[in-house]
């Protein structure tokens, strides 16, 4: 491809996840693409939009597509921010591809189609193997979370981590350089793995990897194991909330505030993990007015059901008879107790009493009889 001014020719590749999943027959959503031969300034000239800041990436001006100058990288110092970059124009394709983490995403497609695959990653597709590039591997912690990631989202497929690569996952987890990582980075990951139709294997890959008393001090494993099947059945942050079940409360707000975990993720496992520890099934009607009251059944109907889809499982109730408290409890309304005279404190006191009575009458699996 030529510059604006025509002085310099430079080469744009097709890199990373794209490649990778096409090879796979997946769905591609992000494309990323390293530019060899150029300078910033080239880019800018033909209206690209820089945006990175410690390596130069930009955004297409019509397509918004990452666009990075192929660089090489060295670490120097702890942490994510500790690297020296190099992104001249002399710097080729091929060593910007071994500094990337895994062989299957160190593949790069020319504009003409060709694949230049110098570190054999379409034989590591073909052989269902993870590997890693090169020594460079343990220069990001990240990578750790991203290989456990990578397996849990190729499970069905079979891959399998090269026995080398598991072992510079267990040397950057024993080094301790996983507390240098940022909370967001490390939720990312876990949220990406969540989504995957394996997320048991992201947490399996990372106790073989020695990293899960650095990355998750506080959880408590679920034993026996949660099941697989229950989870694909639940979204990202059900399947959270089921994997925290075993961590007591405090340590479960501990785990999550570190994590910096979405308000919805986090609400769901402590409302789980609570009712877990406060309450049981068989409660009375009076317990089970407050706790209907203490988690909002009525005002967010739709937590509530993903709520109870999680307390069913864990308790093997069924769903409906959850729901049946909220609807008995729900269809109360205030007008008639106003009627009769009530209002401020003490018409909450008769509402929760009318709520205890409808309860009470309840045919169900769930109330003390
Ligand atoms: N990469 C890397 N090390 C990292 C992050 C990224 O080597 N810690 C490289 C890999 O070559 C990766 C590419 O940068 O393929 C793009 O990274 P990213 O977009 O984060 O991941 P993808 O591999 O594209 O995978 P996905 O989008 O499915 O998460």
């Amino acid at each position: 491809m030529k510059s604006a001014n025509n002085t310099m020719t430079y080469q744009v590749y097709l890199v990373g996840g794209a490649v990778r999943d096409a090879l796979l027959g997946l769905d591609v959503v992000d494309r990323d693409w390293v530019v060899t031969g150029a300078i910033p300034e080239q880019l800018e000239q033909q209206g690209y939009q820089q945006v990175g800041k410690q390596f130069p990436v930009f955004l297409h001006p019509v397509s918004k597509e990452e666009y990075a100058l192929a660089r090489r990288e060295k670490k120097q110092g702890q942490g994510y921010t500790g690297f020296i970059c190099d992104f001249s124009p002399s710097i080729s394709l091929e060593e910007d591809l071994e500094r990337r983490d895994l062989t299957i995403n160190a593949i790069a497609q020319a504009e003409n189609g060709e694949l230049i695959d110098p570190f054999h990653g379409q034989q590591d597709i073909a052989n269902k193997c993870l590997r890693h590039v090169s020594d460079a591997f343990v220069e990001d912690p990240l990578r750790v979370l991203r290989v456990a990631r990578f397996a849990a989202r190729f499970k069905e497929f079979n891959f399998h981590i090269a026995a080398e690569t598991m072992r510079l996952m267990q040397t950057i987890s024993t080094s301790g350089e996983l507390a240098s990582l940022s909370p967001e980075r490390v939720w990312r990951e876990l949220e990406k793995a969540l989504a995957t139709s394996h997320p048991l294997t992201f947490f399996h890959v990372l106790i073989e990897a020695k990293a899960m008393s650095y990355l998750f001090t506080e959880l408590v494993w679920p034993k026996p194991p949660v099941s697989e099947t229950q989870l694909l059945a639940l979204d990202k942050a059900q399947r959270w909330a089921m994997i925290c079940q075993h961590t007591p409360l405090e340590q479960l707000n501990r785990l999550q505030n570190a994590l910096r975990c979405p308000n919805q993720y986090k609400n769901l496992a402590q409302q789980v993990r609570s009712f877990i520890e406060q309450h049981a099934i068989g409660m009375t009607a009076e317990a089970w007015q407050a706790w209907l009251m203490s988690v909002s059944a009525i005002k967010k109907p739709q937590a509530f059901d993903k709520l109870v889809q999680v307390l069913s499982l864990i308790t093997s109730t069924q769903a409906k008879d959850w729901q049946a408290l909220r609807l008995a409890i729900a269809k109360l309304n205030a007008t008639d107790l106003i009627k009769q005279g009530f209002s401020g404190a003490e018409l909450g006191e008769a509402l929760r009493k009318e709520r205890i009575k409808a309860l009470q009458v309840l045919d169900s699996p769930l109330l003390k009889n």
